[in-house]
């Protein structure tokens, strides 16, 4: 095992690992610093641009948000309070070698970009991407072509950017706590309702591990500058697409319901995409926030067989796409930490007996228990969340894990941020009377080959799918 592959575990067994390692020594007193805070960190008076502007590592992020006004005022507000997720010039790619004539590439690249009204709202940009189109600026002459473009790349870079923001000042223990965080990205074409996108944040201790949307690693922690935090990650973060855009990339975990969903027309229930319209007019259909409950491809298999048969033949789609109505909630976003209700302005959470325990180890930081409609008329899903916080027998930083059931079913992966809404994987289809076998917690029931929920599935189903 290399050294720095040892520090993380250092940093977790702290006190109790070091006197008896040998080496000790040669341990670079850099990542000790790092890992314990052992001498508090000087007070910094640069701001997070400023910071970032004197740190060679970052010039290429640099000279792109060099590009947005916008993002550099934020940036260098000493009145701000904000988080910002940097990417090194090692998280940028370099250009391709090309084929073609080079002028050709530049024109064809630049037609992505167009600077079209509304171009901003589009945010299926990536970062990475952006800042190869701005070093490419260099070698165009000066022109009024030119500063069209420069305009239009600090448009998209600027929401690209925001989306690495959040608006308020979370060191790693803070950042932590809870499961997702709004950006400061918000839509104008009413995705999530005109609420900020969301980050997801997954932490583990052994090996320490933070994590941004599942695949971003933070590559350094805090930095400090004097309006906030800096948190270095390998690549740039993906403004999410929508529920279902985001199914669709993962065909190994949900070809099942994907391919289900467009099967029964209910595309339009998950999914939110845009459309042209007359005069440059841009209009978007589908939904602007709903909440899905996204059954594995395993959940399908486990059906009993002539279920699933039943279900994707013709004769089943009615009771197919009233299964699926059940896992949708629509008009409101449920994350662990976070409900918005799209149609009624209350936090309701608070209303609905949240228990808050903070000082007491064996209870929940918070619990709540909510009844969520579906777009299944009459047919209801009931949540269960809680929030722990871990007693680890080791110094370091705290843990927390949630604790999350749908209609007696643990969820997970969850909290999954989407551009309209929130996604949570469940590894059963639910049923829509509300029933499950009690002994479905137990361990290994999961890795049976059939879901013993819908054995009776003939006495009750095809009857109730013909229902109104
Ligand atoms: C960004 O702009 C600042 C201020 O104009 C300038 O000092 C700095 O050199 C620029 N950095 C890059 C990488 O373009
Ligand atoms: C975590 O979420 C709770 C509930 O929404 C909130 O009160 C708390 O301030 C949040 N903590 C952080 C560190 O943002
Ligand atoms: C972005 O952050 C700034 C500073 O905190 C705040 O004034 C602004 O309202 C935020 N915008 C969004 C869309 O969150
Ligand atoms: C959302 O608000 C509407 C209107 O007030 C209400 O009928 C509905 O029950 C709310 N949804 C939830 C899950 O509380
Ligand atoms: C939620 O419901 C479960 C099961 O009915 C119950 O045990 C638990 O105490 C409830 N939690 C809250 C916070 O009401
Ligand atoms: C839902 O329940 C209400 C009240 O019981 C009833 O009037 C309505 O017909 C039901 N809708 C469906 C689709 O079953």
């Amino acid at each position: 095992m290399r050294i720095h592959n040892l520090v993380p575990i250092l940093c977790v067994g702290g006190a109790y690992a070091l006197p008896t390692l040998s080496w000790l020594p040669q341990f670079p007193v850099e990542g000790l610093v790092r890992c314990w805070g052992i001498f508090a960190p000087l007070s910094e008076d640069r701001t997070i641009y400023q910071v970032l502007k004197d740190d060679e590592r970052y010039s290429r992020l640099v000279k792109a948000i060099n590009l947005s006004d916008g993002v550099t005022d934020l940036l260098d507000d000493p009145a701000a309070s904000i988080t910002f997720f940097a990417v090194p010039n090692t998280g940028i790619p370099h250009r391709q070698p090309s084929h073609g004539d080079d002028d050709d590439n530049h024109q064809l690249d630049f037609a992505s970009l167009a600077p079209k009204h509304g171009d901003e709202r589009d945010i299926a940009y990536d970062l990475g991407r952006l800042v190869l189109q701005v070093e490419e600026l260099d070698n165009i002459p000066e022109s009024r072509d030119k500063d069209h473009r420069k305009e239009a790349l600090g448009r998209i870079i600027r929401a690209i950017l925001a989306y690495h923001i959040l608006p308020e000042k979370l060191d790693s223990t803070a950042l932590v706590q809870n499961s997702t965080y709004a950006t400061n990205l918000t839509l104008n074409d009413g995705s999530m309702d005109y609420q900020p996108l969301r980050l997801s944040v997954q932490s583990t201790i052994v090996p320490p591990r933070l994590r941004i949307n599942t695949v971003v690693d933070v590559i350094k922690r805090d930095t400090e500058a004097s309006n906030g935090v800096i948190h270095s990650i390998n690549i740039p973060l993906l403004p999410p697409p929508s529920l279902f855009s985001e199914m669709f990339a993962f065909p190994e975990v949900f070809s099942y319901v994907t391919s289900a969903i467009q099967r029964v027309g209910l595309t339009g229930a998950v999914d939110y995409w845009r459309i042209p319209g007359k005069d440059c007019h841009i209009s978007f259909v589908g939904a602007e926030i709903a909440t899905f409950f996204a059954p594995t491809s395993g959940a399908f298999q486990r059906l009993p067989k002539k279920l699933r048969f039943f279900l994707f033949s013709p004769f089943g789609a009615k009771a197919l796409r009233k299964l699926l109505e059940y896992h949708v909630v629509p008009q409101l976003v449920l994350h662990t930490d976070y409900v918005h209700n799209a149609t009624s302005y209350t936090a309701f959470i608070d209303d609905q007996e949240a228990g808050v325990f903070v000082d007491s180890p064996s209870n929940p930081l918070y619990a709540y228990n909510l009844t969520l409609p579906t777009l299944l008329e009459n047919h209801s899903l009931n949540v269960q969340v809680a929030r722990y916080k871990a007693k680890i027998p080791l110094p370091g930083p705290a843990r927390y894990f949630t604790r999350f059931v749908v209609n007696g079913h643990d969820v997970g992966p969850y909290d999954i941020p989407a551009r309209n809404g929130a996604l949570h994987v469940i590894t059963n289809l639910l049923d829509p009377r509300g029933h499950h076998k009690e002994n479905h917690k137990h361990r290994g029931h999961e890795h049976e080959s059939v879901d013993v929920d819908w054995e009776d599935w003939e006495e009750w189903l095809p009857q109730w799918a013909m229902q109104d």
